[in-house]
């Protein structure tokens, strides 16, 4: 058996005297989607900015692509080939798209080599990039901007990928256009970890879902599973 991308046991973490997560556990396999849902305020940007080394791992394991991850900086742990799409996006406003991307594998050696081919696949899911190249991040849409923050997070060659809420703020079109690109994404091999809002499109995407609340996983399953399941359904698909 492959070893899993991502496992997770008893993480807690927060912020000063805040505890947001309170003991997640989590095993994503390598290749697969694994969707995290959760109610506004339930942790789930907290618990990918402590698998990025954003905040401090305060309590449990986690292992990324077979190392352990506690103890490293947001630097090492994402040269270790762990990629990170912040919620809010984040670019740098006054440099071009290009540069932009390009940040994304400038600082990584072992990412340089692949810098062209990488580029190549951003450009080939997100075509309006390419035609954007050179225009200022700050000027863009909300949703171009999205794409550039996915395209510099895949310019990092990631193999494990944690994105989140890409969908928030655009367009049903646009959005769907990311879920598509994030598909594929998967598709090319690389493990997903995604949070978002549209919890339909997610658990359709996705191989195995969480539902996180109050800081801990309460249930899991895959995408139809949760996507079936009552519960689910009347908390977070006003169906
Ligand atoms: N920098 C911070 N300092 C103090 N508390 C914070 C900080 N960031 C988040 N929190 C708190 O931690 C809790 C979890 O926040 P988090 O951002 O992880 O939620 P979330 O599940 O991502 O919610 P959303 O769906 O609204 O994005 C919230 O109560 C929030 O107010
Ligand atoms: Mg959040």
């Amino acid at each position: 058996m492959t070893e899993p991308a991502l496992v997770v046991r008893g993480l807690e973490a927060g912020y000063g005297k805040i505890q947001v997560l309170w003991g997640v556990d989590l095993e994503v396999a390598a290749g697969s989607f694994l969707a995290v849902i959760g109610a506004n305020g339930a942790g789930k940007t907290t618990l990918l900015r402590a698998l990025t080394g954003l905040i401090p791992v305060r309590r449990g394991e986690v292992h990324a692509l077979g190392r352990p991850l506690r103890g490293l900086s947001a630097a090492q742990i994402v040269r270790g080939r762990v990629g990170h799409v912040p919620e809010g996006r984040q670019l740098f406003p006054l440099m071009t798209v290009r540069e932009n991307l390009d940040a994304g594998a400038d600082y990584l050696p072992a990412a340089r080599p692949r810098a062209e081919r990488n580029r190549a696949l951003v450009y080939e899911l997100f075509p309006r990039l390419r035609e954007r190249e050179g225009q200022i991040a700050g000027t863009l849409s909300g949703g171009e901007r999205q794409m550039v923050a996915i395209g510099r997070a895949l310019m990092s060659d990631p193999k494990l990928l944690l994105v989140d809420e890409p969908s928030l703020g655009l367009s049903p079109a646009l959005a769907s256009d990311v879920f598509t690109a994030l598909g594929q994404i998967a598709s090319e091999g690389v493990t997903v970890v995604l949070v978002e809002q549209n919890v339909q499109r997610s658990l359709q995407l996705a191989d195995q879902a969480v539902v996180l609340e109050h800081g801990a996983v309460r249930q899991r399953g895959t995408g139809a599973e949760l996507l079936a399941d009552p519960a689910v359904r009347a908390a977070y698909l006003s169906l």
